[in-house]
């Protein structure tokens, strides 16, 4: 996303400097501190959310947001290196402006004709209103494209997936010894929905790294011999929240000419 990585960027350079948060022995992965420049990286992929849940017809829709070309500065004509700057805002489907930022965007300048593109750089300003930046680096015609990759409420149902559901992608380990061999489900948190059955426990007590197996019925936990993939998990989303990616696309949603 060209705008997470120019903040990046920005944050590249600060001073190395820790955060000692416990005291007294730990176990070597959690005496580990948060440098400052790790958590500038944490803080600039946070994304924000949606204040409350919403219905349907109150999430983005891109046909009905609105888009402009900020006239250049002084109102003369443009040149190569300046920057050109677009306006979105966005609306619902029932064509109300947004308030609230987070929908993922992303910006191209480009020319199909001279095969020339640059991807732009865009600004939340968490009103429902973006800014997209982008270089002039070509003389000639340009295109400036906006999609609307995913709106603010469907980038929530993601989020909520990567944090509550690590278990959505499922792996295995096969255990043997002598004769006998079996293959339980491993995963970084094991089923909520069965807290009764025994595991086996391969956190790494170096790295705090957690990983289990549900132990097998026959065999002791220290009989794995390998690790695979299972598979994933379908129907993690309600049918409402499905929607959401419906309606969402690779479909450029604002095409000018200049
Ligand atoms: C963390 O580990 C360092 C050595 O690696 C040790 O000197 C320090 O006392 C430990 N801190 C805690 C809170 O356990
Ligand atoms: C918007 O959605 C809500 C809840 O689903 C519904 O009650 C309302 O009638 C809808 N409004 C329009 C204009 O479709
Ligand atoms: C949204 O925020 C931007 C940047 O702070 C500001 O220029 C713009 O007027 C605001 N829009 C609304 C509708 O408040
Ligand atoms: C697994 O082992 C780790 C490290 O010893 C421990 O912190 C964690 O609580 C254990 N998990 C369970 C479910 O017992």
């Amino acid at each position: 996303m060209p705008w997470l990585l120019s903040l990046l960027l920005i944050s590249y350079n600060v001073i190395k400097t820790t955060i000692q948060s416990q005291k007294g022995p730990l176990p070597p992965y959690k005496n580990h501190t948060i440098s400052l420049e790790d958590r500038a990286l944490l803080d600039a992929i946070v994304w924000p959310k949606p204040p409350a849940p919403t219905s349907l017809n109150q999430t983005s829709d891109p046909v009905h947001s609105l888009f402009a070309i900020l006239p250049s500065k002084g109102g003369r004509e443009r040149r190569v290196g300046d920057q050109l700057e677009a306006l979105v805002q966005m609306q619902d489907f029932q064509g109300r402006p947004k308030h609230y930022g987070g929908d993922f965007l992303v910006a191209r300048l480009h020319s199909p004709k001279l095969g020339a593109g640059v991807a732009g750089t865009v600004v939340d300003h968490l009103n429902g209103s973006y800014s997209a930046l982008f270089p002039l680096l070509w003389e000639g015609p340009a295109q400036v494209t906006i999609t609307m990759v995913h709106s603010s409420e469907a980038v929530a149902v993601l989020q909520r997936l990567r944090e509550q559901r690590s278990d959505r992608f499922f792996f295995r380990s096969l255990f043997r010894s002598g004769k006998l061999s079996e293959n339980t489900v491993c995963n970084m948190c094991l089923p909520h929905n069965r807290p009764q059955e025994p595991l086996c426990n391969y956190t790494d007590l170096h790295t705090g790294e957690p990983w289990y197996c549900m132990k097998p019925k026959r065999l002791s936990c220290d009989t794995r011999i390998n690790h695979f993939k299972g598979g994933y998990k379908k129907d993690l989303v309600t049918n409402k929240e499905a929607l959401l990616f419906q309606r969402s696309g690779a479909e450029p949603c604002f095409i000018l000419h200049l």
